[in-house]
């Protein structure tokens, strides 16, 4: 089956840095851009440069030095917003514009205070001026999921007469459940007229815990651009995330057949660079890239994996760049720490391993894993006080 391509819109400069815990500094972003371009995302939106004189000074040096993605940078349908968006851009190779204004009642009355209509004036006006920076602008109609539908219609509608190329519509509270976005953007792309002349994206937050799920969704309904960020971060429960999104399409190329230029095996050196940045752990039983994705404690899982790793595994762990994963605990059988031992360079008699074995679970039992320094600890006071092999005993 021939696969589309889904852009990968990345948001972790711009969405993901401006929630709680997760400020960078200008050298931390460019730093974060740049695996962000090794990782392959398609654009990175690199701020909001109206925020503050900072942002306004990172986005211009991403677009200086970041030459392979295309660089964003958000702008509200304001004319000072899209002015300072524009001129941040101009050192990019290939920039965008995105423009956004609120288009539910509840946001156009009690946050706004403006009527419809001049929330449809303000669509032209923004996406007129934005076109005079660049071809490539995108429009967003925030909170789009709350907004009255007919209304919605018609500002897509305008944003695509006043020369809109990418049609964003967030969840922006992440309120929708999978079948509602699928039927959502069903219903957009079928009576907005020019559908056919933009691309539709998803921008879906994780209040229910369901943006990856509604990205997904929203792709089935020919949403061909997603807006994610590396660990999920973002506003409040943050973002799809990135990570997920991807894995869900190489794991599962017969229900997801789209293609992206995302490198896998940077998946985890992303993730841990951010967190890194950050100084923000990443959840250990996160999903792709969480310490514990991979990992095998339980005897009967490891024993598994050891024989065939797909007896416990969906992706190997070298698909998004994880080098070693069996973790020695409490739990663990004969077989992990045997070959624990055995990657570390040590072949033991049965004897030895059951003593090495027997100190690897007592020490599990006082901390929470074992690590590789510990076994080779364990391996050396044992090999020095075990008597010569006894007559017959083979390697265990
Ligand atoms: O969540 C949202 O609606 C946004 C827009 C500004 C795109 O982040
Ligand atoms: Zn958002």
């Amino acid at each position: 089956m021939a696969k589309d391509k889904l852009i990968i819109f990345d948001t972790t400069l711009r969405d993901g840095e401006q929630s709680p815990g997760f400020s960078m500094n200008t050298d931390e972003k460019i730093r974060l851009a740049r695996q962000l371009e090794a990782l392959g995302a398609d654009i990175i939106e690199a701020g909001f440069p109206i925020a503050s004189d900072d942002d306004a000074h990172a986005v211009q040096l991403i677009a200086q030095q970041i030459r392979r993605p295309v660089i964003a940078a958000l702008a509200r349908c304001n004319p000072a917003d899209i002015e300072r968006a524009g001129e941040s851009l101009r050192p990019a190779e290939r920039s965008r514009i995105h423009t956004f204004i609120a288009t539910s009642d509840l946001h156009l009355e009690r946050k706004l205070r403006i009527g419809r209509d001049t929330c449809l004036q303000a669509v032209t006006d923004g996406v007129t001026q934005a076109r005079g920076y660049t071809d490539d602008v995108e429009f967003s109609a925030e909170d789009a999921t709350r907004s009255d539908i007919d209304f919605l219609c018609r500002v897509v509608e305008t944003a695509i007469e006043a020369g809109a190329t990418t049609i964003n519509l967030p969840d922006t509270v992440g309120y929708c459940t999978p079948e509602e976005i699928e039927e959502f953007f069903t219903e957009v792309r079928g009576r907005v007229s020019g559908a056919d002349r933009v691309v539709f994206s998803a921008h879906c937050h994780d209040d229910l815990g369901l943006a990856v799920a509604n990205s997904l969704a929203a792709m089935r309904a020919g949403v061909r651009q997603v807006e994610c960020t590396i660990n999920g971060i973002g506003e409040r429960a943050g973002n799809a995330s990135l990570e997920e999104i991807v894995m869900a399409t190489r794991v599962k190329p017969d229900r997801l057949p789209y293609t992206t230029e995302i490198d896998t095996t940077q998946l985890v050196r992303t993730s841990r660079l951010l967190s890194e940045l950050t100084q923000e752990p990443v959840q250990a039983n996160k999903a792709i890239v969480g310490r514990n994705a991979f990992a095998h404690e339980a005897g009967i899982h490891q024993d598994g994996v050891i024989k065939d790793r797909r007896t416990y595994e969906i992706m190997t762990p070298a698909d998004v760049g994880v080098e070693s994963t069996l973790v020695l605990g409490k739990h663990s059988g004969r077989h992990a720490v045997k070959k624990r031992c055995e990657d570390l360079g040590h072949e033991l008699s049965r004897f030895e391993l059951d003593r090495v074995y027997r100190e690897v679970i007592a020490l599990a039992d006082r901390q929470k894993s074992v690590s590789d320094d510990d076994v080779a600890a364990i391996v050396g006071r044992v090999v020095s006080a075990a008597p010569a092999v006894v007559a017959g005993e083979g390697v265990a």
